[in-house]
């Protein structure tokens, strides 16, 4: 059966989590131009917009996890969360903790590496979030 088509709340969330991956996907390629691995030179635009555009990201996956999980929790949406609601959820906490030290450290060299890891991270799970959330359309 094609997903629940009787509430508007499944189709707000997938906008949410599919706006969610693409704005995932411009922070990781501002990212990559800002660490100088594209041959494109950063400016303080492409830092500003990394940075800032973060905070979207995370207003995005937060919403797309409480439309679900508010659906979920008054018994009209899934049964029981799935991998996917879970990866959603780490997603959203990974990207909490890559952004909150990233505002408040300033020498850059000390989380660079960690930064790196947890960004390709988030973005890994962003595209496994995005193909079992399709995938459920079909359940
Ligand atoms: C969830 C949010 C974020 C994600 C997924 C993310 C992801 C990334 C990725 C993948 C890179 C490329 C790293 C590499 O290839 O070496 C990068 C670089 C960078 N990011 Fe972010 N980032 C996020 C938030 C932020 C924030 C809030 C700042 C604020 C200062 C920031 C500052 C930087 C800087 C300065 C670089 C250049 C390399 C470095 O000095 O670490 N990022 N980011
Ligand atoms: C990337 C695009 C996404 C698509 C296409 C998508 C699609 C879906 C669909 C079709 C459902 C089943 C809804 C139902 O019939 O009740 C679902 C459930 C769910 N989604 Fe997403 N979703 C996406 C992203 C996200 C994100 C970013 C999060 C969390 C931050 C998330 C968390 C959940 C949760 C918690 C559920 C309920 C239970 C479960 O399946 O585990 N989703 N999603």
């Amino acid at each position: 059966m094609l997903f629940d088509t009787s509430s508007p709340v499944v189709a707000i969330h997938m906008s949410f989590g599919i706006s969610a991956f693409f704005v995932c996907l411009f922070i990781v390629i501002l990212g990559m131009i800002n660490a100088k691995r594209l041959g494109i030179k950063p400016n303080k635009i492409t830092f500003k917009i990394h940075k800032y555009i973060s905070l979207i990201l995370i207003a995005l996956l937060a919403a797309s996890f409480f439309t679900e999980a508010i659906y979920f929790i008054t018994g009209t949406g899934e049964d029981d969360f799935e991998a996917h609601g879970y990866i959603g959820l780490t997603a959203l906490i990974l990207s909490i903790a890559q952004v909150i030290p990233s505002l408040l450290i300033k020498a850059r060299k000390k989380i660079k590496l960690i930064h790196s890891l947890f960004g390709y991270i988030i973005f890994l799970l962003m595209i496994i979030q995005l193909l079992t959330g399709l995938s459920e359309m079909f359940d």
